[in-house]
């Protein structure tokens, strides 16, 4: 993975019709420093308007006036979850480390969409961020950086980087933003497929996905009535893989074409739409919903 420099202070903005950057202001909270896949914004609104008008008829509304914090949101499946939700009548709060991706992801989303840089593993930085935010209706956190591979070959640091990043970054981000949360608002933890069938000696990313299953389990029944549930998806043709080299991502997909039932990746919208069912479904809490093709069933 590439490194990223420090992000020196937390910015945000809010896109104006006139401008294309957003308005800034610099607050001094300080953001702290972590590895991290480089790369653009992601997908833009353009080829997947017309989709997502239909998902917004197809929503029936529960969505419409939400606000909808997308940690992580500046790219990737955090990103196609913007775009769905501003469909169906939303607003959508998106976080990350980088404030040019999340100026170029909020641009396209006009007025429904805000942004404030966080990182998820700097606690001062993310509690800056949920100071920023008035309401929280839903919440995802698709932001995590870590490393990946057998215990045998990992150092110590790189096997906890996901619980650092990927557990930690969202049990703090829930905890932060309870007191803001919605009774009939719900909270979408981010999982993988991994962590029910790991496709190759990862065992710590696998146990930190399997982790993150029970952690929803644990916060649905602290929270309740507010909803908690984990989307577990397989792999996705999307931003995540596009920053990998590309041998390791051809071996990855045609080993997962050939082991989940339905002999294809995902798309990114494919895990949005999850996600929204999961924010709009009043009667579901603590469940982990697998799109994934089948994966974990063979
Ligand atoms: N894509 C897949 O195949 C797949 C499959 C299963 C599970 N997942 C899970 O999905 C999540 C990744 O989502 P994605 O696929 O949409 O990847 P992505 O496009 O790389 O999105 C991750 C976003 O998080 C931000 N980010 C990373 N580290 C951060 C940090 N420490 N603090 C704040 N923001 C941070 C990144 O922006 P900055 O770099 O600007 O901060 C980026 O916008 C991970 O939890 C991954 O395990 C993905």
């Amino acid at each position: 993975m590439s490194t990223r420099p420090p992000v020196p202070d937390a910015e945000s903005g809010r896109h104006t019709d006139s401008g294309t950057g957003g308005s800034r202001t610099k607050t001094g909270a300080g953001a702290g420093t972590e590895t991290g896949a480089g790369g653009g914004a992601g997908a833009g609104a353009g080829a997947g308007a017309r989709a997502d008008v239909a998902r917004s008829r197809a929503d029936g509304g529960r969505l419409g006036g939400r606000t909808i914090v997308l940690i992580g949101g500046g790219s990737g499946i955090g990103l196609r979850v913007a775009h769905q939700a501003v469909a169906a009548g939303a607003r959508v709060v998106l976080g990350g480390r980088s404030p040019e991706r999340l100026a170029a992801a909020a641009e396209p989303l006009g007025n429904a969409a805000t942004w404030h840089t966080v990182d998820v593993t700097d606690r001062p930085s993310l509690a800056s961020f949920f100071d920023r935010v008035e309401r929280v209706d839903h919440l995802l956190t698709t932001a995590a950086t870590y490393q990946v591979g057998p215990m045998r070959e990992l150092s110590d640091e790189d096997a906890e980087s996901p619980f650092v990043s990927k557990f930690w970054g969202q049990y703090h981000a829930v905890r932060l933003a309870a007191p803001k949360l919605a009774a009939d608002g719900s909270v979408v933890l981010m999982s993988g497929a991994a962590g029910a069938r790991p496709p190759g000696p990862a065992p710590a990313y696998a146990a930190c996905n399997a982790a993150l299953e029970g952690l929803a389990r644990g916060l649905a029944v602290e929270l309740a009535p507010v909803r908690v549930n984990v989307v577990s998806p397989g792999t996705v043709d999307g931003n995540l893989w596009q920053q990998r080299p590309a041998g390791t991502r051809e071996a990855a997909f045609a080993q997962y074409r050939r082991d989940t039932l339905l002999h294809r990746l995902a798309t990114e919208d494919e895990i949005a739409d999850a996600v929204l069912f999961l924010f709009g479904n009043g009667y579901t809490t603590g469940s982990t919903l697998y799109p994934d093709g089948g994966y974990t069933l063979r």
